[in-house]
């Protein structure tokens, strides 16, 4: 399949089979969620991969009751930094320094000017670019997965400080900000399966200049 054939493919499945998708699959996903832009190069995020039924559990009345929570084969947690500090940022570029063999100071004056644009803004306002440049991951990951011919549903239908709460997620300093179940649809029970995929027009879209 073509990328574009594989984004028709795919839709936000409402019902699961409970099948296993082979961890060969979803490491791909994961892979190309790494892999995805981020501002600065920052990633400031993680994803937690649950496959754990009692958790997946514990989990869905949390995200109102949906039934691919429990019907997923795997779901990945997309969780933003709750607060962008100068250590993140220089673990960062310290990174990037090292495996590039560049001088220590190379990107200090780079690293400087966004710490102090940080600097000025809330710790709030920090989590949602946090939290933004998690949506960018996420959209790779749904379109890895069209492309990998793997089910998913992309949620943020889900009480996120409960869900913080139940996997301690301050722990890690993290905040979920979206939620993606893999799995099998079910195109027997899923009402959505062979419904038409509706977008808004090109020409309302795409605004030519
Ligand atoms: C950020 C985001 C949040 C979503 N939340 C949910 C959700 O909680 N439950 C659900 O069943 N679908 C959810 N969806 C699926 C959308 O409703 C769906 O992607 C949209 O209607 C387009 O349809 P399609 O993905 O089937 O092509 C979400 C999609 C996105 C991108």
């Amino acid at each position: 399949m073509s990328l574009l054939e594989s984004l028709i493919w795919r839709y936000a499945v409402k019902r699961m089979t409970g099948e296993k998708v082979p961890q060969q699959k979803v490491d791909v996903i994961l892979e190309a969620a790494r892999l995805a832009p981020t501002s600065s190069g920052i990633q400031p995020f993680s994803i937690l991969q649950i496959t754990d039924r009692k958790l997946l559990e514990k989990i869905q009345p949390i995200a109102y009751n949906q039934p691919q929570i429990t019907e997923a084969s795997h779901l990945l947690v997309f969780a933003a930094w709750d607060n962008v500090t100068p250590e993140k940022i220089d673990e960062v570029f310290n990174r990037v320094v090292a495996e590039r063999n560049l001088p220590a100071d190379a990107l200090k004056g780079y690293s400087d000017n966004l710490k102090a644009s940080f600097a000025a803004q809330t710790q709030e306002q920090r989590f949602n670019w946090a939290a933004r440049q998690a949506y960018i991951s996420f959209g790779v990951a749904i379109t890895a997965a069209a492309t990998e011919q793997v089910d998913a549903t992309p949620m943020e239908g889900f009480k996120n400080t409960e869900l913080d709460h139940l996997l301690e997620l301050n722990k890690h300093g993290l905040r979920s900000t979206t939620l993606l179940t893999i799995g099998v649809r079910d195109t027997a029970n899923d009402w959505l399966a062979n419904l038409k995929k509706v977008r808004r027009p090109k020409e309302e879209f795409i605004i030519e200049l």
